[in-house]
């Protein structure tokens, strides 16, 4: 998809369609946009000032009203999107409008539209560039379908995509930049998390642990990282040996994925670890049937950090990244770990496997001990690690713990900016006692009772000294309602909210 920025105003543009946020109460007379928009409604035959006067349209968060043309120039179509009261304005609100833009093209078959964030947006520079980056971020996002395991696309799939979106702006000048910025971060971005959301919704027996390995290469040779990839005899002598009982009951072979994206000379780097476990039956203390299909998801924290990967190398920050991916499939065999075995780790330490659905964090382990040896400045893991995250947080956001609170802080600092949230659940040290074993260091399972917290406590047994954070996404990475630019599947979660992070501490 074309991405341009023109400066015009909005009743002389040629477009099939031209998109526009709305906030309610509008038809006040202080609230009115500029004469730019009367011009347009001149174009549209008053209907614009009839509809908003009437009440018929008043801007609440995600109304639409489509109307058309009756002038002899300007846009053939205009789609005006509630975004509710001005107050409440966010780049949320306007990924929304880029979301409802983009299935309302789908739906009329058009392949080219226009759309601008200014009838709501009316500040400086900077909130320009976030506007616009919001807007792509929701049409892009807004687009993506997986329909390539269909052996006939559906009525839905042969519905042409878009290929080129207008981005309206309109007073030139000084604004050019922070416009073309925003779109450009926002196609990267936005096409980062489709990434993210296919690799989630291909199935196990697609995406195992050696396609992620391959596709973390193609991605290093496409992007410009460096990738090296560990197999099950390199795991071994590298002492990964807490992941290796996670894959001893699997056929599939492990793969331990490191990724290392680097422009400054002897900076420390920041790394990111992303949960790779390409399906998750539970292994012995198997899982019931019910959404058992759904834990092919389960390397969803692997997917972003490959997402992010992907971003943080095309935007060419000015930053040290290592990525590192331990991937692994988790099933029930004779070669199994069982309940009650005892492993070792990487860190040297015991681990009582009391559960070995409680796999996760057994592979995070090793692999945050391993970054160790980059000494990192910043360290932050993302998985789908618990259910009990589904119970204290839903869908709404993301679980954020650690043992760095100014880290902590960047990191939902980042998640508002990004429209990712992360929240923050406590970890005190009296929820230590729920991890002690009767004949171990540690075990893997704290019980029900704050079940986030406590697997992030057991993280925290592994990460030594060094500033790091832990990203819980099972409640995010999958969405079971469609949203404006979110279908029902996979959302690519974390993508966003990583980048604005590495973003934020690079120079
Ligand atoms: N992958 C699951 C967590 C999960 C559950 C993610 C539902 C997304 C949706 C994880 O490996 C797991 O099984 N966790 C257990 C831990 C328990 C055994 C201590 C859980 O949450 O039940
Ligand atoms: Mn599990
Ligand atoms: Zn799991």
């Amino acid at each position: 998809m074309n991405i341009e920025i023109t400066f015009s105003a909005p009743s002389q543009i040629d477009t099939p369609l031209l998109v526009l946020p709305w906030c309610q109460g509008r038809e006040r007379q202080a609230e009115r946009p500029s004469r730019e928009f009367d011009a347009l409604d001149e174009a549209l035959g008053l209907t614009l000032t009839r509809a908003v006067a009437g009440g018929d349209f008043r801007g609440q968060r995600g109304e639409t009203l489509l109307l058309y043309r009756r002038g002899e120039s300007g846009p053939d179509r205009v789609l005006l999107v509630g975004v509710g009261e001005r107050a409440d304005l966010s780049p949320e609100r306007l990924r929304e409008v880029g979301g409802h833009a983009a299935s309302r093209a789908r739906e009329l078959r058009l392949t080219e539209i226009c759309l601008s964030p200014a009838p709501a947006w009316p500040a400086g520079p900077l909130e320009l560039e976030l506007a616009v980056r919001a807007m792509v971020e929701g049409v892009v996002l807004g687009q993506w379908r997986f329909e390539e395991l269909r052996s006939e696309p559906d009525e839905e799939a042969r519905r042409p995509p878009l290929v080129s979106l207008g981005v309206l702006v309109m007073d030139a000048g000084v604004r050019d930049e922070a416009a073309t910025g925003g779109a450009e971060l926002g196609r990267v971005l936005a096409a980062a998390q489709n990434y993210a959301r296919e690799l989630a919704i291909r199935p196990s027996n697609i995406v195992n642990p050696r396609y992620l390995a391959g596709e973390a290469q193609r991605l290093g040779e496409e992007f410009g990282f460096k990738v090296t990839v560990l197999d099950r005899g390199k795991i071994e002598k590298e002492g990964l040996v807490a992941m290796l009982a996670v894959a001893a009951g699997s056929d599939e072979e492990p793969r331990f994925i490191v990724m290392e994206y680097g422009r400054a000379e002897g900076v420390q780097p920041l790394v990111l670890v992303g949960k790779g476990v390409t399906f998750d039956a539970g292994g012995l203390s198997l899982k019931t049937p019910e959404n058992m299909e759904k834990m092919k998801y389960d390397m969803s924290g692997a997917a972003a950090v490959l997402g992010a990967m992907r971003a943080i190398a095309e935007l060419q920050l000015n930053v040290n990244v290592v990525g590192l991916i331990p991937a692994v499939e988790n099933l029930p065999s004779g070669h199994a770990m069982r309940p009650g075995d005892v492993i070792g780790s990487h860190s040297r330490k015991t681990i009582e496997v009391v559960n070995t659905d409680a796999e996760g964090r057994l592979i995070l382990a090793d692999a945050l001990n391993y970054a160790a040896r980059y000494e990192p400045e910043a360290m932050v893991d993302i998985a789908t690690l618990t259910g009990a995250c589904i119970v204290a947080l839903g869908h709404q956001a993301i679980g954020l713990m650690g043992n760095d609170q100014e880290l902590v802080d960047e990191l939902r600092v980042a998640g508002d900016r990004s429209g990712e949230r992360a929240w923050q659940l406590p970890l005190w040290e009296e929820y230590r006692e729920q991890m002690k074993s009767e004949v171990a260091d540690i075990k893997n399972s704290g019980g029900r009772p704050a079940g986030t917290i406590t697997a992030a406590i057991f993280l925290s047994e592994f990460v030594g000294s060094m500033p790091w954070a832990h990203l819980d996404i099972a409640g995010t990475a999958w969405a079971e309602k469609a949203g404006p630019y979110q279908p029902v599947g996979p959302t690519g979660a974390g993508v966003r909210l990583l980048c604005e992070w590495v973003r934020g501490r690079a120079s």
